[in-house]
């Protein structure tokens, strides 16, 4: 039975159990407490004042629950929820039925909100601002503008990207929030709660083995389960104790702090062709043939954070902990190096 891994059905039950970890309610959405807390006082108001929410955006690296939030908020407005994404819409055309049917209050979710094209965000500003929108008929001295009213309405953007939306877009949200990784406490929750989804018998050793190595993100976490579940039910009694978390996680290859493919690429370039650095963003970006904004905003935090990576005035420095992860003995500790390796 093993083939039925890579055959359609297997990929749609994936998808339907990641749907189903998907927390309903706000009370199971786990950590993120300050998010919670003020989106929390924020649906309060907007439902005592019977008025739709402010314009929300949520931004961090993948992963980490920005459009289970979109989707949290609207189930506790009770409202409806339409669906989009930046890539998908092409002209303005494309988001004029929507917009036109969304009802007081409803929510448009845009995800990758930084990949709207300029002539989309531009058509949205008055939709935001002012709950209308213009649509040009024709061309030339003869196109007549029409102008159409929308219901008050809630736009929820998502993005890994930050710094590449425009400032006006930004301007435009009245609600901004930040998504951070989850500590192991908190994916070791997530852990348990998915696991109980999943009845997969998990105890609170194998859960935080799993919690440790996923990369302070729920959707690494809850993919790490439904792999050492299979390992368990194949090779253990299907029930998931530190030895057999620890057992399948060696045979998936996943690195015993989480990181990544590309963590692992950084922090060996700067290991081996950089003598440890310090290297400036950008010729690590040219290295690694990535964006400097996506190694500063998705890679590195979860690098920095994890006493992996550190940011000096002079560029990106390894520790001497990247060092020990790779096989390296550390280097002298005379230099400016052997500094930051002696506090770490
Ligand atoms: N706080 C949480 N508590 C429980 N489960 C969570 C939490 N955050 C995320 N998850 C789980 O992780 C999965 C990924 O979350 P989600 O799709 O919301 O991430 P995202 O930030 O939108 O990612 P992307 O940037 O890739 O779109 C969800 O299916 C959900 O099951
Ligand atoms: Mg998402």
């Amino acid at each position: 039975m093993s083939t039925e891994i890579t055959t359609p059905e297997a990929v749609t039950g994936e998808r339907v159990s990641e749907a189903a970890l998907r927390p309903q309610r706000m009370a199971e959405f786990i950590g993120q407490e300050k998010v919670k807390e003020s989106l929390g006082i924020y649906i309060e108001a907007a439902l005592k004042r019977g008025e739709p929410l402010d314009h929300a955006l949520f931004y961090g690296p993948p992963g980490l629950g920005k459009t289970t939030l979109a989707l949290l908020i609207a189930n506790e407005l009770g409202v409806d929820i339409k669906t989009t994404s930046g890539p998908a819409l092409e002209k303005p055309g494309d988001l004029v039925s929507t917009l036109t049917n969304l009802q007081e209050g409803d929510v448009l979710f845009i995800d990758e909100i930084h990949r709207l094209r300029p002539l989309i965000e531009e058509f949205l500003y008055p939709a935001m601002e002012d709950y209308f929108i213009e649509i040009r008929l024709g061309e030339g001295p003869k196109a007549q503008i029409i102008t159409m009213r929308l219901e008050r309405f809630t736009l929820i953007g998502a993005t890994t990207r930050f710094g590449l939306l425009t400032p006006p877009m930004r301007a435009r949200f009245g609600v901004v929030e930040r998504l951070g990784y989850y500590p192991t406490d908190e994916l070791s929750q997530i852990v348990r709660r998915s696991a109980g989804i999943l009845r997969v018998p998990i105890d609170e050793a194998g859960a935080e083995e799993l919690a440790r190595r996923s990369r302070g993100t729920p959707r690494i976490a809850n993919r790490l389960l439904r792999r050492v579940r299979d390992y368990a039910e194949v090779k253990a009694d299907g029930s998931v104790s530190l030895d057999v978390a620890k057992a399948a996680l060696q045979m998936l290859n996943v690195d015993e702090y989480g990181l990544d493919e590309m963590d692992a690429r950084m922090l060996r370039l700067l290991i081996e062709d950089f003598d440890g650095g310090p290297v400036g963003l950008s010729s690590l970006a040219v290295a690694l043939g990535e964006e400097s904004d996506t190694l500063e905003e998705v890679y590195e935090p979860y690098l920095i954070q994890n006493g992996f990576l550190q940011r000096t005035p002079r560029g990106r420095v390894v520790t001497a902990k990247a060092y020990r992860r790779f096989g390296y003995s550390v280097p002298g500790s005379t230099s400016e190096q052997g500094r930051l390796f002696s506090d770490g």
